[in-house]
């Protein structure tokens, strides 16, 4: 009778869906193949998640200068799976010393677009290196030296150019032209090259090797750090070797955050993403938003998001400069009163809430995905601003500044390349991180985690949320990626969607209620997904195809 029992109890625990404890594969979706081919390069050689991300920011760094770099900066949004310790890596530039709030004003108080944008003045100091190296020391198996190989490769063999490359290359080419030094690693001969052209980079693969050599040292200190800050002061830029040697990455706690029964961990300030939808999805709470219908949930969304992107304008900043109200932000009882004066039938005018008007801009910014078989993840979103950064590079080095120095509020009001507005929060000070949208996100539920980003400057927040709600719906990264997208920002107060985002109907739909909407006849962002269901065992990852050069790789 006993044995029976005993029996009985065995067969049930068997029966119960078993939770894998490791997902047993890695996954990696990154914006390049070759990139992706890196990361899974790491695992064969005993790294983990971390080294895995390493190897692919620096392949990035040399075939992706389009969009971030060893001139750049970025957030690394990690899990580690033995103990679940989760942080953020803020790599983030900072300005340099001699930055003032005023410095980007012409002398009638106006504000100079050109300087906050474009040339050395536009370059916060870099954190990309500092981040690599910190990610690899503290979190990593193997040493940075080992992790940088593919990509020193890469800049010594080339890479064949693709199509988003030369869109963005043709695009920002005029501007690049302004200082001799980039054109001659990415406009030959000096004319933008063929598709599949090779493009090779002597310049940049002895930077990586005495990284490689050195550390971070090689970068922020000597010879190197000398040529930089010469190469930015004779062409007008502020940068000193103080500003190289004390730059500093910072760990940050993640914004939590729940919905129904999952737990969102995201990006803190500086940057606005995190707060920014925790604050929307708060809002959104009461309702399931699955079941409106989809004019109703639209309206839903894009009243949430007008309410979280004012509120970004207004309170945040980089916390080591200014209190950013993180705890009223994110508490539902803050979201109750801002759900309050959401009308179901109407639109709310932006102008009933303080602002001006902008416009978005373009769209830049790369984001990778990484998991490895022990369930180690990594959220990266990394940056050197709009398309090539600030178009300027420093002879000798080949890789591209940032100009990160415009994603400050550079005055009161006024619109930065993605539209998005700021005051004191954000206003230019020395040695102070520019506010972000970056958004990399790790989702928990009771049997799937997954992991969600992309570019996009501003819409970065609004395409997050549209994926991490999917996630909640139950689907996985190959829907994420693929989602129709639209967004609101608060100012302009207008619907911006991807083509076939809203059927003619639903616009019509949403005009009567009172949204303006504008559909592009472009897509925006670059998403790369991965998701692990612990209760099937199955590893999933999926890059966007908007992009023709992504790749997600199971393995
Ligand atoms: N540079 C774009 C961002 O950080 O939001």
């Amino acid at each position: 009778m006993k044995a029976r029992l005993c029996m009985v109890l065995l067969l049930a625990v068997f029966i119960q869906p078993l939770q894998a404890d490791k997902p047993g594969k890695a996954a990696i979706a990154t914006a390049h193949y070759m990139a992706t081919e890196a990361g899974h390069e790491t695992f064969a050689m005993g790294g983990n998640a971390f080294d895995a991300a390493v190897a692919i920011s620096a392949v990035l760094a040399v075939l992706e200068q389009t969009s971030c770099g060893i001139g750049g900066g970025g957030f690394y949004l990690i899990h580690r799976a033995e103990d679940g310790f989760e942080t953020m890596i803020d790599a983030r530039e900072m300005a340099p010393a001699l930055a003032h709030r005023d410095m980007y004003l012409n002398p009638d108080g106006t504000a100079n677009h050109d300087l906050s944008r474009s040339g050395p003045l536009a370059a916060g100091i870099p954190g990309q290196v500092a981040g690599m190296e910190h990610l690899a020391a503290k979190y990593g198996k193997l040493p940075l030296a080992v992790s940088l190989q593919p990509a020193i490769r890469i800049a010594r063999d080339g890479f064949p150019v693709y199509t988003k490359f030369l869109g963005m290359l043709s695009r920002t080419e005029k501007t690049m032209r302004r200082w001799p030094a980039a054109p001659e690693v990415f406009l030959p001969g000096g004319k933008l090259p063929e598709m599949g052209q090779v493009i090779k980079n002597p310049d940049l693969l002895k930077v990586l090797e005495k990284i490689a050599a050195e550390g971070s040292d090689g970068f922020y200190k000597g010879e190197l750090a000398s040529k930089l800050v010469d190469g930015v002061r004779d062409a007008g830029g502020i940068w000193s070797m103080e500003d190289l040697a004390n730059y500093e990455v910072k760990e940050r706690e993640p914004i939590r955050t729940r919905y129904q029964e999952y737990e969102l961990v995201t990006a803190p300030p500086p940057s606005s993403g995190g707060i920014a939808i925790a604050e929307m999805l708060n809002i959104i709470a009461p309702y399931q938003v699955s079941q409106l219908d989809r004019v109703q949930r639209t309206h839903l969304l894009v009243e949430a998001m007008r309410r979280a992107y004012r509120d970004r304008a207004l309170y945040l900043g980089d916390p080591d400069f200014y209190e950013v109200p993180g705890q009223m932000l994110t508490d539902a009882n803050y979201a109750a009163g801002l759900r309050a004066g959401i009308r179901f039938d109407k639109a709310t005018p932006s102008a009933m809430l303080p602002g001006r008007d902008i416009q978005p801009g373009g769209t830049d910014t790369t984001h990778f995905s990484v998991m490895d078989d022990e369930g180690n993840m990594v959220a990266a979103t990394l940056t050197v601003n709009t398309p090539f950064g600030s178009k300027f590079m420093v002879p000798g080095t080949g890789f591209m500044l940032n100009n990160e120095m415009d994603d400050f509020s550079t005055k009161p009001g006024e619109p930065n390349a993605w539209g998005l507005i700021g005051f004191t929060a954000n206003e230019v000070q020395p040695h102070k991180r520019p506010l972000s949208s970056m958004s990399p996100t790790l989702m928990f539920g009771k049997d799937r985690q997954g992991i969600i980003g992309t570019p996009g400057g501003s819409r970065i927040i609004t395409m997050v949320l549209l994926g991490v709600l999917d996630f909640f719906e139950g689907n996985g990264p190959e829907s994420w990626v693929s989602l129709p997208r639209f967004h609101h920002q608060y100012m302009p107060d207008t619907i911006f969607a991807e083509p076939g985002a809203f059927s003619p109907d639903e616009v019509a739909a949403l005009e009567t209620m009172g949204h303006a909407i504008d559909v592009k006849s472009y897509t925006w962002g670059n998403m790369h997904g991965v998701m692990w269901n612990r209760e099937t065992g199955e590893v999933s990852a999926a890059s966007d195809k908007r992009s023709d050069a992504g790749l997600a790789v199971v393995r």
